[in-house]
């Protein structure tokens, strides 16, 4: 019902008409309003918005670690959109290393920059982040790594812009359960995998490698966990995990699931030089909608993978740190934006190639 309302409002505020329609808060006057974002139930994103935002102001943006296939183009695509719209953007590597990271936060902070857009190294560092943004009075973006809501609603003016992790696993189970056996290649009534995880203290990695098994299994398939094993979202460790699988398990493998796209391409060098072929004797599916990804897809090698949506998600992160400079505030419970993946398959391919 509320997510109705805050399509309502979006389709309201792109027609221009916020002024008369009797709410009691007042659009930003050059934001652009989310297009295909969704709150996080319950509720819509800005509980208030009092006046227009400032373009041109100064912008920190801290990164997890730059050497981060997905986390590359998001940030591109942050800085472009930034630049385009006037803004001073600073973008700083945390290299993974989350005091280093608080040390970035507080230079942005002493420089007086107008608002941050982090993107946290750990999750548990949340309540830490939160309270130093909030201490200084810094409207904050988190992006990427999505904290409670409960640790959220210590600042009102901070908001998270993500994806429902969740759903990402649930389409990764879906492109197995299209294809002609279900993911059960050998018949023997179970399907047999292996997933290569991400970062496991990461929510994407944790949700992906739930809800990729439960669409399997609430479809009625029964499954085998053949390994699990963390990968960190890594090229090269995805490629080594699979190799050591596919020595030890062989043909039982019957899926390889990647928490994301730059670990199945690893595990898909693994795959071909084991001999094996994707779509005929085993199945490999990741998340991200990498280029790489897409043409692999395209050429049949990848079973299929779920688009995440960076220039999507940059977008609305920048559309939320406008709204904060415009004075919005957010209630608790209501300060998780997501924009939504996309199943992608050979058929749909194309359409997401950048
Ligand atoms: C995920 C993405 C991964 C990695 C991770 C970093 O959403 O799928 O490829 O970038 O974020 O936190």
């Amino acid at each position: 019902m509320k997510k109705t309302l805050a399509l309502a409002l979006a389709v309201v505020m792109s027609l221009g008409l916020m002024a008369g329609c009797g709410n009691n808060s007042t659009p930003p006057a050059n934001s652009t309003p989310p297009t295909n974002a969704s709150t996080s139930q319950p509720g819509s994103a800005a509980a208030s918005i009092p006046d227009a935002p400032t373009g041109g102001g100064t912008v920190g943006v801290c990164i997890y670690k730059f050497d981060d296939a997905f986390m590359t183009t998001y940030r591109n695509a942050l800085q472009e959109i930034l630049e385009g719209k006037g803004y001073k953007v600073t973008v700083v590597d945390g290299n993974n290393d989350q005091s280093k990271q608080n040390e970035q936060i507080n230079t942005f902070i002493t420089q007086g920059v107008d608002a941050l857009i982090i993107n946290p190294c750990m999750t548990s560092a949340a309540d830490s982040i939160i309270a130093t943004v909030k201490a200084a009075g810094v409207p904050t973006v988190l992006i990427n790594r999505e904290p409670t809501a409960e640790q959220m609603s210590a600042y009102d003016k901070l908001v998270y812009v993500g994806c429902d992790a969740a759903q990402s696993g649930t389409f990764q189970g879906e492109l197995i359960l299209d294809t002609p056996n279900k993911g059960d290649i050998n018949g023997d009534g179970k399907v047999s995998y292996i997933m290569i995880q991400g970062d496991p203290e990461n929510i994407d990695a944790q949700l992906r490698t739930e809800y990729s098994v439960k669409a399997l299994q609430d479809a009625g398939m029964e499954v085998e966990q053949l390994d699990l094993q963390r990968g960190d979202w890594d090229r090269e460790k995805g490629q080594t995990i699979c190799a050591n699988d596919l020595a030890q398990f062989g043909d039982q493998i019957e899926v390889v699931f990647c928490n994301n796209d730059d670990m199945a391409i690893g595990a898909l060098q693994s795959i071909q030089s084991a001999g094996r072929k994707v779509n005929e004797d085993i199945y490999l599916v990741g998340v991200d909608a990498l280029d790489a990804a897409l043409n692999e897809v395209m050429n049949g090698n990848m079973t299929g993978t779920v688009l995440n949506d960076a220039v999507g998600q940059a977008t609305e992160a920048v559309n939320q740190m406008e709204n904060l400079l415009g004075g919005a505030t957010f209630a608790a419970g209501e300060q998780s934006v997501y924009v939504p993946y996309v199943k992608v398959t050979p058929d749909n391919a194309k359409d997401f190639v950048k």
